[in-house]
């Protein structure tokens, strides 16, 4: 099953390479695809200023689980054009890029899929200050086997939603957001849940405005 589903992961990247040939973002996107050089860029990225949310005023909120530095990127966008507070998924136990290479069948984020119960990663915080004085949060997470990268779930399943308006974003190679969204949000029990958008690495800031622009 594990390596049907490698098999049908790599058909899928290659079939966005052959059937996007116009795309030249997503092309470069997914050629250029290599997790241990992520983890480096995410280490590095220390560029974009990161708001407490005691800083703001704005009842807008921006989460984000970010393994890899791309999503924290987009994040850090949202937060810029909005003005919005921020608030890290950390997990406990962060991922190393060895942890993260989902080619190994044994690597924890591959015992982690093929298993659910493994999923539960304790975060170092679950609920942000003041999470109660936002009506808007944005959720932003990598695409992880199709679906929401699961330390976002602990957040989802942690916090009531009850009145707020949710968000979703993403970042992947070449998935769409799919239905990662509507699955947090039927986790979450709670909240207006929004269509989300993905973004790529290479999506630049006026992308994500044009986006903030049609939803709010
Ligand atoms: C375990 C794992 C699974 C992934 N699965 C997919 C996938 O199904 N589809 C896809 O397009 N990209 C997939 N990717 C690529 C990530 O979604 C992409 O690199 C994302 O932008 C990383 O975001 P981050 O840097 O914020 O962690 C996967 C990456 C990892 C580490």
């Amino acid at each position: 099953m594990k390596k049907f589903l490698a098999a049908f992961m790599t058909a899928v990247l290659v079939l966005s390479i052959g059937g996007c040939t116009n795309d030249k973002n997503n092309s470069e996107i997914v050629s250029n695809y290599d997790i241990s050089q992520s983890v480096e860029n995410h280490e590095t990225n220390d560029s974009f200023p990161v708001h407490s949310p005691e800083k703001s005023d704005g009842k807008t909120l921006v989460v984000y689980y970010s393994a890899t530095g791309t999503t924290e990127t987009i994040a850090n966008f949202i937060v810029e054009i909005t003005d919005a507070d921020i608030f890290e998924i950390e997990p406990e136990i962060e991922y190393t890029s060895k942890d993260l290479d989902w080619r190994d069948d044994t690597s924890r984020v591959s015992r982690e899929h093929d298993n659910h119960e493994n999923r539960a990663v304790k975060l170092k915080a679950v609920t942000p200050d003041n999470f109660e004085g936002h009506d808007t949060i944005f959720i932003g997470y990598p695409i992880w086997w199709g679906i929401a990268a699961w330390p976002v779930d602990s957040f989802i399943k942690g916090n009531d939603f009850t009145g707020k308006t949710v968000i979703p974003f993403c970042t992947a190679a070449s998935s769409d957001i799919g239905e990662s969204g509507n699955l947090l949000s039927d986790m979450a029990g709670t909240g207006e849940w929004l269509d989300g958008k993905r973004f790529y690495s290479t999506s630049l800031e006026e992308e994500v405005s044009s986006w903030i622009d049609m939803v709010t």
